[in-house]
């Protein structure tokens, strides 16, 4: 596979030299949870919240990933594995170089996670459960898809007929259902304001 590549890391800057530049450390934090759970709301509130405190993240979000560098996946279980090696790939570049990356993707098995948290390193990984049940994201519907889902116009459908396996020790968890979103939102960055201080 590596044959015949010569890796440069050695000689290039490292993610300390990087957290230096910024005054921050880089993490990863990896937001998992159904479609319509609030992902990508909470993920975007954070950022801008980090923005504010002179802090540099980078949003990596599923459905904003598969219109570019994953285009070519679609859900199958395979698929979906693929999707998210190439999202921690990703997520690893951006966190190398010191920076606060936020990754909302469903990433619904424990199996997809261990995968990506060994592709960034346990150390910068830290797993956030965004929890609102199927039958609340279902209510919810932003984007049509429950219904669609319900009425046998998607297969695969995570939380129908795909698993999603929640996580067993998060590093936050946020409900969605019951917090608003500024509630969810504090959480969350009190916590991430811990871990990046230097
Ligand atoms: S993941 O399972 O591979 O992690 P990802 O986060 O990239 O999923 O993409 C999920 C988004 O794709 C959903 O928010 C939804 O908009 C869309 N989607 C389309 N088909 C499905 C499906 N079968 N299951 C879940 N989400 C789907």
């Amino acid at each position: 596979m590596a044959d015949n590549i010569f890796s440069i890391k050695h000689s290039m800057l490292q993610k300390a030299d990087k957290e230096k530049l910024l005054g921050q450390k880089g993490v990863v934090l990896w937001m998992c949870g159904l479609s319509g759970s609030g992902k990508s709301t909470v993920a975007k509130a954070l950022e801008s919240d980090l923005y504010e405190r002179g802090l540099l993240s980078k949003l990596l979000d599923g459905d904003n990933l598969r219109t570019g560098v994953n285009s070519n996946l679609g859900f199958s279980d395979d698929d979906r594995l693929e999707n998210i090696r190439r999202a921690a790939e990703v997520a690893k570049l951006f966190v190398e170089n010191g920076e606060i990356v936020i990754c909302s993707l469903i990433s619904p098995t424990v199996e997809i996670r261990e995968l990506a948290k060994s592709i960034i390193g346990a150390e910068n990984f830290f797993e956030v459960y965004i929890n609102a049940s199927f039958d609340e994201c279902a209510k919810r519907d932003v984007k049509g898809l429950y219904k669609k889902a319900l009425n046998g116009e998607i297969v695969n459908f995570t939380g129908l007929d795909a698993p999603f396996e929640a996580p067993l020790s998060p590093f936050v968890e946020l409900k969605t259902g019951e917090e608003s979103l500024e509630m969810s939102k504090n959480k969350l960055l009190e916590k991430v304001l811990e871990v990046v201080k230097m």
